[in-house]
This record gives structure tokens, C-alpha cells and sequence, in this order.
């Protein structure tokens, strides 16, 4: 039995991986989604230009949490900045050459980060200042973009001569972004706030990044485990689903004194790498999905999110799912919950995120480092089954990284002697009510 189950997980590995070589940089949950980064022109100078550089997050649920992107290019000649507003390079380099005014930055492959909150507002410009937290087009469109301006010198000052930057890369904030090479493309129109008057850039060209789950990670970030009210076995998450790799210097809770030493140890070298809470499965974020009850007509899930990690806070943080049954879900509670339809024919991909200033954090490791929703969904008679982990979700994500399953051959499965009638929790009618009632009172 245990090497029954060791070789599923080795097989689930290689799927895993084979699936994922395969994938590379496309997503069939967001096959538009993409990060474009668009360098309008808006002025010719005596010796380069100024631009607006905007970068949109056309990902339905793939944000940029803190500490925020970095953006970075190579230059094609020997061009400076001269300034910046909104953004800034993170190191000057070289600029002996110059007398009197001194560049921002002279460095032939300048990296660029994005201003904090609250600086001077002679820094900013629209769109500026989030301190690089951009986020998801699904979640919320209008915080998806993120702007500054360049003024650029020792470059071409017309279309004919200015040559593109070259070799662009962004982390966001860590590694997964591949970015192509800039092309020159329609030129944007504005339009003025009333209205009334266009406006265009005299020079407009576009890159556009795309995410790879292998690029940004070996190793999966997130697991599923899984129960039921009908069998008492919990499905846990697979061993070492995200790598035991970390596992020498995880926290240990049940010694404490180690617990608050090492969290102690906070303020050391950022490295990025977590600090995890030692489980069997090694993972920052666990989703675990309960099918919890059995009505007539509908049935109800519980979700939970668990963070692992004493290192992260989660915000902006995002959920996806794919189930049959979420074209109909009838009620929802303590998530916000949007339909992804990334195929006019399939409505079972969903989104969740949470609601603004009361749970849209998922908090570090420990007492406060877990989110829960509950779901009711109405049931197709000609689909709905227990039978076969149908209960059970065909894909998670978190922020955007999809999550490591349980070898289908461990799933709850129902008692072979159950008739699924029987399951029928005994007071439906009261259920139904219950259910009006809440959706009621959504719409008060
Ligand atoms: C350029 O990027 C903008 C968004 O920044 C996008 O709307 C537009 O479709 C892109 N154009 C091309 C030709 O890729
Ligand atoms: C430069 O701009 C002019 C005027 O808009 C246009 O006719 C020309 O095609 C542009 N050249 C290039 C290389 O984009
Ligand atoms: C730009 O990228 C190309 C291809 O990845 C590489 O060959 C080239 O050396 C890079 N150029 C610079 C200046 O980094
Ligand atoms: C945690 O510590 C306890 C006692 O100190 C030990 O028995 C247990 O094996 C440890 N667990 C892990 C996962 O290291
Ligand atoms: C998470 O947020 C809480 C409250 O805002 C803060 O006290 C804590 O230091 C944060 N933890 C990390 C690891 O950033
Ligand atoms: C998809 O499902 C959601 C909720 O389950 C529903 O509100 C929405 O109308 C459905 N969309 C389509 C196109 O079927
Ligand atoms: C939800 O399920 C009910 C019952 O099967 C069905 O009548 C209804 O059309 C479904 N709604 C959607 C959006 O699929
Ligand atoms: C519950 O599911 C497990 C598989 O995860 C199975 O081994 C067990 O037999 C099931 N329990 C019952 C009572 O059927």
C-alpha cells in the first residue's frame, strides 16, 4: 500500500512536471494574460525624450504584491535619464563624464522600481507610488496599472532616429516573467477628462510579459487537502508537495521556545525564501475544500486557506477554482466570487478574493493566518454525484500558481454501501429557507 502510494506520487510529480515543460508561458485558465508595458512619447527634447512608461496587468489572477516589480532594460546607444517622476533606478552608476547637471541615471541597463506611498506630489503622476503593487485585472481593473515617466537624453529626438530599449526583464517581485523584445505600434490617443479633446503620443511602443509557473519556481507553493461529511478520512496534502528542501530550518510549533526565537529572526538578510511552519507537505499556503453538507437541491462547501509562512503577509490575495458546479453557485459568503470564462462554452473556473479592509490580507503564520467561505451550490440533476471525487475541485490556484493535488486514488470516497439519498441532510426545506433568506438579505 505505502509503495502503491509512493508510486503515485512520484507519478503525479512527473505529470507535474511534464505538463508544466509543456505549458510554458501559457495558461489555458488566462490564455490573454499578460503584463503589457507601453513607452509613450509624449515630448521630443534637445537631446531625447520624455515618455510615460504604463505597465497593465491583463492577468485575471496574477497580481504583484509587495515589495513590487522591477523593471529593467538595456539601452540601445548610450542613453541617460536624465529624471524621473513617479519611479526611480535603484543605482546611478557611472555619470563622471558630466559636468554640471548630473543624470539620474547613467547605467546602460538601468533598473527601475517603482516610488512608495506618500511621496512629494511633485514625485508622482497618475499611477504611480503603489510601491509596485499592481493588482489583478479580475480583481480589480483600475489598480492593475502602474505608471511613471522618463526623460530620457543621448538619444535619437525623432521617430526616425530614437532606437527602442532593448532586452527588457521584469520580477513581479520574483522571477516567472519573460518579456518581448519592444515593438513600435499605433500611436495612443488620450482624451481629455471632459471629453472633448484627443490627444497623441508622437511615438508609442509596447512589450509584453508573460508568466511561467516554472520560470517563477521548481517547485509547486501551494497544496489541497481535502474531506467530506461522508467519509471521515482527511485527504491531506501530498508529502513534501512543495519540496522538503526548506524543511531544516522550519518552525516547529510544537516547541515554542524555538517558535519565537526563530520568528525573532525577522529582521534578517532578505533572501525571499520563506520561513515556513514544518508540516508534511512543506507548503507556504494550503486551500483545503470540505464538502460539508447535502441538501436537495443545493450542497455546501466550505474553503480554507491556511498560510504557513511567518515571513508573508498575503494581500490582494486570490483563489481560483475550477469545478463543474460553479455555473451555479447560488450563494457565496465572506469572498467575493467572479466567474473566469476564459472560453465562451465553459463557465467552471472562478475567482475568489476577499472583501476590501476585512479579510483581503491573509495574514503570516499563525493564530490569524487562515481565511474560510463557505459556498452553496445548486445541483444539476442530470451531473451532480459524490461518487468518483466529483465533489472535489479539478484545479487551484493561489495567486496565480497552481497548487498540488492529492493522487485522485486518495480522495474521500463515498462508503460502497451508502446510497447517496440517504445522505440528505434532514431538514431541507429548512436548508431552502436558510437559503432564500441569506440571498435576501445580499440583495438588502
Ligand atoms: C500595447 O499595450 C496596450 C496596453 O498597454 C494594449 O492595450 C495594446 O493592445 C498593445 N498593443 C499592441 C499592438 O500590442
Ligand atoms: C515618423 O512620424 C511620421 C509622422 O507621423 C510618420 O509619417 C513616419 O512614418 C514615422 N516614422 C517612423 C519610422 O515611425
Ligand atoms: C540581450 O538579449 C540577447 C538575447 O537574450 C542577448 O544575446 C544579448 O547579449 C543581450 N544584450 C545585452 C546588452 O544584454
Ligand atoms: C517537533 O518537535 C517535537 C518535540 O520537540 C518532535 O517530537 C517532533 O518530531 C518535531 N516535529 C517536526 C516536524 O520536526
Ligand atoms: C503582517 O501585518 C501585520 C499587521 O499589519 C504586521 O503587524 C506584521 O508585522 C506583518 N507581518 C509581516 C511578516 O509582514
Ligand atoms: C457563470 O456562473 C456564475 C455563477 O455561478 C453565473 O452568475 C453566471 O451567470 C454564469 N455565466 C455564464 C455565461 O453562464
Ligand atoms: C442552475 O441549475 C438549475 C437546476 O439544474 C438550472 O435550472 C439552471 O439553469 C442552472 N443555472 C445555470 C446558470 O446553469
Ligand atoms: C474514505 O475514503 C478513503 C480514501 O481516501 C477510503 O480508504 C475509505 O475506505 C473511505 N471510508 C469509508 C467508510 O468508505
Amino acid at each position: 500500500m505505502i509503495s502503491n502510494k509512493h508510486e503515485w506520487t512520484i507519478l503525479m510529480a512527473f505529470l507535474f512536471a511534464v505538463l508544466f515543460s509543456h505549458a510554458a508561458a501559457y495558461d489555458p485558465l488566462d490564455p490573454t494574460g499578460n503584463i503589457a508595458i507601453k513607452w509613450d512619447v509624449m515630448q521630443w527634447t534637445s537631446d531625447g525624450y520624455v515618455a510615460v512608461v504604463t505597465m497593465t496587468n491583463f492577468q485575471m489572477y496574477r497580481h504583484i504584491m509587495a515589495p513590487g516589480w522591477t523593471l529593467g532594460w538595456v539601452w540601445a546607444k548610450k542613453e541617460v535619464i536624465w529624471s524621473m517622476v513617479g519611479a526611480q533606478a535603484t543605482e546611478q552608476g557611472d555619470c563622471t563624464k558630466f559636468k554640471g547637471n548630473i543624470p539620474h541615471c547613467c547605467k546602460k541597463n538601468p533598473t527601475v522600481v517603482d516610488l512608495l506611498p506618500g511621496v512629494p506630489y511633485n514625485q508622482q503622476i497618475a499611477n504611480c507610488c503603489k510601491g509596485g503593487v499592481v493588482a489583478s485585472w479580475g480583481q480589480d481593473s483600475s489598480a492593475a496599472v502602474s505608471s511613471f515617466q522618463v526623460s530620457v537624453g543621448l538619444s535619437g529626438t525623432s521617430n526616425k532616429t530614437v532606437r527602442l530599449p532593448k532586452n527588457f526583464t521584469l520580477l513581479g517581485p520574483g522571477p516567472g516573467y519573460t518579456c518581448s523584445q519592444a515593438k513600435v505600434v499605433p500611436k495612443t490617443v488620450f482624451l481629455s477628462p471632459d471629453g472633448r479633446r484627443k490627444t497623441q503620443a508622437l511615438m508609442t511602443w509596447n512589450v509584453t510579459c508573460t508568466y511561467s509557473q516554472l520560470l517563477a519556481s521548481q517547485k509547486p507553493t501551494c497544496c489541497v487537502s481535502m474531506s467530506s461529511f461522508y467519509n471521515s478520512t482527511i485527504t491531506p496534502c501530498p508529502s513534501c508537495a512543495c519540496g522538503c528542501q526548506n524543511k531544516q530550518r522550519c518552525v516547529n510549533t510544537t516547541s515554542d521556545s524555538k517558535l519565537s526565537s526563530v520568528v525573532g529572526l525577522n529582521n534578517r538578510v532578505k533572501d525571499n525564501s520563506p520561513l515556513l511552519q514544518c508540516t508534511q507537505h512543506m507548503c507556504p499556503i494550503r486551500v483545503h475544500w470540505h464538502v460539508k453538507l447535502n441538501y436537495k437541491k443545493y450542497w455546501r462547501v466550505k474553503i480554507a486557506v491556511t498560510n504557513f509562512n511567518y515571513l508573508s503577509n498575503y494581500s490582494q490575495w486570490t483563489l481560483v477554482a475550477e469545478h463543474p458546479n460553479l455555473n451555479n453557485i447560488s450563494q457565496i459568503f465572506s469572498f467575493v466570487y467572479k466567474p473566469l470564462i476564459p472560453y465562451n462554452s465553459r463557465n467552471d473556473t472562478g475567482l475568489f478574493y476577499g472583501i476590501k479592509f476585512y479579510n483581503d490580507v491573509l495574514m503570516a503564520a499563525g493564530p490569524d493566518g487562515n481565511l474560510q467561505s463557505e459556498l452553496i451550490l445548486e445541483k444539476d440533476a442530470e451531473t451532480f454525484t459524490f461518487k468518483e471525487g466529483w465533489a472535489f475541485p479539478r484545479k487551484i490556484y493561489f495567486n496565480g500558481d497552481e497548487c498540488m493535488m492529492p493522487p485522485p486514488d486518495s480522495y474521500p470516497f463515498l462508503p460502497n454501501s451508502a446510497n447517496p439519498n440517504l445522505l440528505i441532510t434532514k431538514f431541507p426545506k429548512l436548508a431552502l429557507i436558510f437559503c432564500l433568506l441569506a440571498s435576501t438579505l445580499a440583495f438588502l
